[in-house]
């Protein structure tokens, strides 16, 4: 099969530009691809701040029947970084962040940065999958936070890897936005028949499966902003869920009295407006999913009557987790309990049977790797951290042979700033809410263990703060939490979950995929740990006195 090359097209109206693509193409590419390979076609759905600990996934049962039911849902799914860009550079990339380098969401911390599209975009996985394995690669909605800056080429930029490219210029929006369209602005205003953007990704989406090359297998990413803030929600929907509120789970509004500094100084209980506020946030939260439901039904349905859906792989999920009152914290992500790292994961797939739900670990560094592997690409010719989960999917795959551990990174943002409604706490603060409760800071830098394996379930993190704080939670005895139990664990198992998080921190490519503390081929080594992170280790036990 002849390579799609560096082709690109361009169009002058939206719903014509597939359409010029095509013919162009065809006419290039004559008629040596007549449809012999049944390579299957890959679909991935990436929203935005989707949760699954806090109740994301109740607005969304079209798609829980639809790719969840029609295949595997993943219990135990999680993010390298519980932040935007970090996170969707570790989708792209197949890597931990402190291989990929985007560490925040601004151009400084090579979100969509110069310096990002030189080392990282040319390898990530649809770059991989257009450029090697001959597929056809569509792409609409939200990139990395700061795609569109003028100091990053602006939207003329078309990141490598994209036959067709609708990129949204910087972060989410559901009106008055710019698209680009292979490299053009496309401006948007609020009418909501022609800008609600939820809806004009559906539509662009079916247009490229009614327009695109039929020979070539294809792979799209449609990636809401949705549920993500402004949570404007479509007319239909702005008067559903009217009684809702955030659950008031075990964790909500109490005072994370044993948790690291930025925990602690929450007020508790947190102020009525506060309350309110993240009361409304859910509410619209959930608003704003009802369209991405119709979203997921209109592309399956499509992909059914073009009698495609039976060689199709639909991946759903989302970049990071969710909190709406937990520990007192108004409403974010950024935090290293479950309900920011946790995230769903649906799949179905030709080789997948329904009905299907798995408890293996895996996060979002495996989806390059599996997107890959499905399109028969050996993952082992690339850099990445994570590893294909095809063989789960397919029953290839069972607990005692499956990983254990992975690694999230956090670099806290707000150095050097200090936040003019919050001067009581100094600089370095950042995402606070009116009445001072902030959500972030520069010293909310940490690094955790999460192990999952049929005997434990547990999590180990540490602070590069003042006080190298360490957090322990044992999940399967406390799922919400609420106490760390960093000094009362047996301390041989806290002196190798510190080993094995600075073994993953190091990581690269295949170290990132050696055996975690439960499995059974682990070698803990004291004496390495002693000699290499002395220093450190020495701090930790200062802490844990
Ligand atoms: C989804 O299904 C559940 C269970 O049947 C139901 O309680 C809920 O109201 C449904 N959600 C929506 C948005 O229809
Ligand atoms: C940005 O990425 C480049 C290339 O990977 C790297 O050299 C640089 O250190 C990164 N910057 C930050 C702040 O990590
Ligand atoms: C969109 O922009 C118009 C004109 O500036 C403004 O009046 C309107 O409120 C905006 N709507 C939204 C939803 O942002
Ligand atoms: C999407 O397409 C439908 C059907 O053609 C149309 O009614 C709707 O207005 C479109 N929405 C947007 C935002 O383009
Ligand atoms: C806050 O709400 C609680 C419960 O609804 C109420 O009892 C209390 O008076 C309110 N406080 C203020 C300051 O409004
Ligand atoms: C997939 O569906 C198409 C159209 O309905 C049908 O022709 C084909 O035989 C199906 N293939 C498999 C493997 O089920
Ligand atoms: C990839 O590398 C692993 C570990 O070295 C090896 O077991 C596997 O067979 C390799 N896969 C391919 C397709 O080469
Ligand atoms: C799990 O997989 C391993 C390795 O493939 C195999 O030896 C073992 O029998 C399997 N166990 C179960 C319960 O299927
Ligand atoms: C992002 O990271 C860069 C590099 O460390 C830093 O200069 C910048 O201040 C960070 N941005 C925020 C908002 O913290
Ligand atoms: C932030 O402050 C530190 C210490 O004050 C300084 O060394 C560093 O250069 C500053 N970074 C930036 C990006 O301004
Ligand atoms: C974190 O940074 C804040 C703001 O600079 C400071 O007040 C606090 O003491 C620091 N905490 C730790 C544990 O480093
Ligand atoms: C975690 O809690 C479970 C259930 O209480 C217990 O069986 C297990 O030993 C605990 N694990 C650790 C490492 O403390």
């Amino acid at each position: 099969m002849k390579k799609m090359g560096s082709f690109r097209c361009s169009g002058p109206k939206m719903f014509s530009f597939l359409l010029i693509c095509v013919t162009l193409w065809s006419h290039r590419s004559g008629s040596s691809g007549a449809s012999s390979s049944r390579r299957p076609n890959i679909v991935l759905i990436l929203t935005d701040d989707l949760d699954v600990a806090i109740g994301g996934l109740n607005p969304l049962n079209k798609t829980k029947k639809l790719i969840g039911d029609a295949g595997m849902t993943f219990t135990n799914a999680f993010v390298a970084s519980p932040l935007c860009c970090p996170s969707r550079a570790s989708i792209l990339t197949g890597k931990y962040p402190h291989n990929h380098h985007v560490i925040n969401n601004t151009l400084d911390g090579n979100c969509s940065s110069k310096a990002w599209q030189k080392s990282e975009e040319p390898h990530t996985f649809p770059a991989l999958l257009k450029a090697s394995a001959g597929y056809q690669t569509f792409f609409a909605g939200k990139y990395l936070n700061q795609y569109g800056h003028s100091e990053a080429g602006g939207v003329e930029h078309v990141p490598l890897g994209w036959s067709y490219w609708v990129g949204l210029d910087k972060n989410s929006k559901y009106y008055n936005y710019t698209l680009s369209v292979n490299g053009k602005a496309q401006k948007h205003g609020a009418d909501y028949s022609k800008d609600y953007l939820t809806d004009l990704l559906a539509n662009m989406s079916l247009d490229f499966l009614q327009y695109k090359t039929s020979y070539q297998p294809f792979f799209m990413m449609v990636s809401t902003p949705a549920p993500h803030s402004p949570w404007t929600a479509a007319p239909q929907y702005q008067n559903s869920f009217k009684n809702t509120k955030a659950p008031r789970d075990p964790n909500f509004n109490i005072h994370g009295k044993d948790k690291h500094w930025l925990i602690r100084q929450a007020k508790t209980p947190m102020s009525n407006s506060s309350i309110q506020f993240l009361d409304d946030a859910f509410r619209g939260r959930w608003q704003t999913l009802l369209s991405v439901d119709d979203l997921v039904e209109k592309i399956v349905k499509r992909l059914e009557v073009r009698g495609e859906l039976n060689n199709t792989y639909i991946f759903f999920t989302s970049d990071n987790g969710y909190h709406t009152g937990q520990f007192s914290l108004p409403v974010d992500k950024r935090q290293l309990y479950e309900f920011d790292i946790r995230v769903p994961l649906m799949v179905r797939g030709p080789n997948i049977k329904p009905n299907q739900i798995s408890q293996m670990l895996v996060a979002n560094v495996d989806l390059g790797p599996t997107i890959l592997d499905i399109a028969g690409y050996n993952v082992n010719k690339t850099q990445m951290d994570g590893m294909s989960f095809l063989p789960v999917m397919e029953g290839k795959m069972n607990g005692t042979s499956w990983r254990t551990d992975i690694l999230v990174e956090y670099e806290g943002e707000g150095r050097n700033k200090s936040d003019p409604t919050c001067p009581l706490l100094g600089p370095g603060v950042s995402e606070c809410f009116p009445d001072c409760v902030c959500e972030d800071s520069y010293n909310n830098t940490y690094a955790c263990v999460r192990t999952i394996a049929p005997s434990s379930n547990l999590q180990y993190c540490e602070f590069d703060d003042n006080e190298i704080f360490v957090e322990v939670y044992n999940v399967t005895a406390d799922p919400y939490q609420l106490t760390n139990i960093a000094k009362t664990i047996d301390k041989e198992v806290l002196e190798k979950m510190n080993h094995r998080l600075m073994m993953l921190q190091s990581c690269s490519g295949q170290s990132c995929r050696t055996p975690g503390v439960y499995d059974p081929r682990y070698k803990f080594d004291p004496r390495q740990m002693f000699t290499s992170h002395s220093w450190r280790l020495s701090r930790l036990r200062q802490t844990l006195k």
